[in-house]
């Protein structure tokens, strides 16, 4: 894997009192032979001067949206797309807040928002405010975008209160920070084929049959594969989503054109993750125009589209090739029937009969099905299933390479 100088993290810090504990963090990260930035909020100039910052990092330091050189790129985007990793410590609740709503009234949220970058957080606080409601919620909802926590220490706090809300030590802060860094690249030099959303099968020029996928938990699978490092390549019937960054989108409309853009693609793939929810069938005749009320066909003729990954299996295209189901019964059994039948090294499998999950909604709960055993994700967010799809298949491709 290729650490060093060519990771960087960005180092932001927040007005507390354990802002000084920051430069301990920021020496560690370097040490590690990260390249670090900081981007500080203007609280926390009140506690430690940017310049220490700097001296330590050999790297301007980012403070104000305002004082850019017009001739530079936009600060707030270029910190956040140079980022591989984001850590903020010490993180108060305030910015906990802002980012738990979207808000980016300064450099540091700004960039915290734009980042596609994983985001690790070590809250410091007082133990009130820590325990506050609000927060927790705000810290919950972080949690289920993907943003990693070090959770404070208990012990005697600035204020003189006793509890939770002391800054985690600075080695579990650079453990997390270097667990992100290490996921970050571990796609590095893949090319991943990832298909998404549902496809239309025309009826005539304005109707298709379709299905209910959002294609969101494919997006997310392949902007995060991208994320860490993978050539990716995704492939999506329609659907409202924007084009992730660094992935080329290729968008189709019915199983036959996803089927051939699949297949002119996957000579050329180390990995296939197919969560698209392809037509079975599509309408035998397509009306050259719109079909009049009155001459409607008593019955529409459907007949089979290829499956595009069972093909894929069959042909031993592909590489490693993670397929996905949708059930509304026995889950498990499908989809280890799937499993064989399709060729695949795992199937993601999800109950999509809870109204509460799975179509166009924001979280899931799936069973990772593999010839090892079958894992219960509970219930997470699509990001959080798209990090442990890529996970194994980072696993399984170093796996294939070693055997
Ligand atoms: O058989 P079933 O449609 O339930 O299988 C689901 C899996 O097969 C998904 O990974 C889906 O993307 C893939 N599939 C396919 N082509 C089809 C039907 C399903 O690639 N025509």
């Amino acid at each position: 894997m290729a650490l060093g100088e060519s990771t960087t993290v960005l180092v932001g810090v927040t007005g507390g009192i354990a802002a000084y504990k920051s430069c301990e963090l920021v020496r560690a990260l370097i040490k590690r032979g990260y390249r670090v930035k900081v981007v500080m909020t203007q609280a926390a100039t009140e506690f430690v001067t940017p310049l220490t910052f700097r001296t330590l990092t050999n790297e301007p330091v980012a403070v104000s949206l305002w004082e850019d050189d017009p001739s530079a790129p936009v600060h707030h985007i270029s910190l956040a797309e140079e980022a591989d990793v984001f850590v903020i410590a010490p993180c108060t609740a305030n910015v906990i807040a802002k980012m738990a709503h979207g808000r980016a009234d300064d450099l540091l949220t700004t960039s915290a928002l734009a980042t596609e970058a994983p985001i690790v957080v070590a809250p410091a606080m007082n133990v009130h405010m820590w325990r506050d409601e609000v927060t927790q919620a705000n810290i919950a909802a972080l949690r289920a975008r993907g943003v990693t926590f070090v959770e404070p220490e208990s012990g005697e706090l600035a204020c003189g209160d006793v509890g939770e809300g002391r800054l985690a030590r600075v080695e579990d802060i650079a453990a997390a920070v270097i667990a992100e860094a290490e996921r970050a690249r571990d796609l590095e030099g893949r090319t991943v084929l990832v298909t998404a959303g549902g496809t239309q099968e025309p009826i005539d020029p304005v109707r298709y049959i379709g299905n209910r996928s959002s294609g969101k938990t494919g997006f997310a699978i392949a902007a995060e594969a991208a994320r860490r490092g993978a050539r990716v390549t995704l492939v999506t019937g329609p659907t409202h989503l924007a084009d992730p960054f660094r992935v080329d989108v290729v968008r189709v409309e019915t199983a036959l054109e996803m089927y051939a853009a699949v297949m002119e693609q996957a000579a050329t793939a180390d990995a296939v993750v197919a969560s698209a929810a392809v037509a079975d069938f599509r309408p035998a005749e397509v009306g050259a125009g719109k079909i009049k009320k009155g001459a409607m066909p008593e019955a529409i003729t459907l007949v089979r589209n290829p499956d595009i990954l069972a093909e894929l299996g069959e042909r031993d295209l592909g590489g490693v090739r993670i397929g996905f189901a949708a059930e509304t019964s026995d889950v498990e059994r499908h989809a280890r029937e799937k499993l064989l039948s399709k060729h695949c090294h795992m199937v993601v499998a999800n109950d999509v009969s809870d109204p509460a999950l799975g179509f166009g909604t924001e979280s899931n709960r799936v069973l990772f099905v593999t010839p090892d055993g079958t894992t219960d994700s509970g219930v997470i967010h699509k990001r959080a299933i798209a990090r442990e799809v890529c996970d194994r298949l980072a696993r399984l491709l170093d796996g294939e390479s070693s055997a």
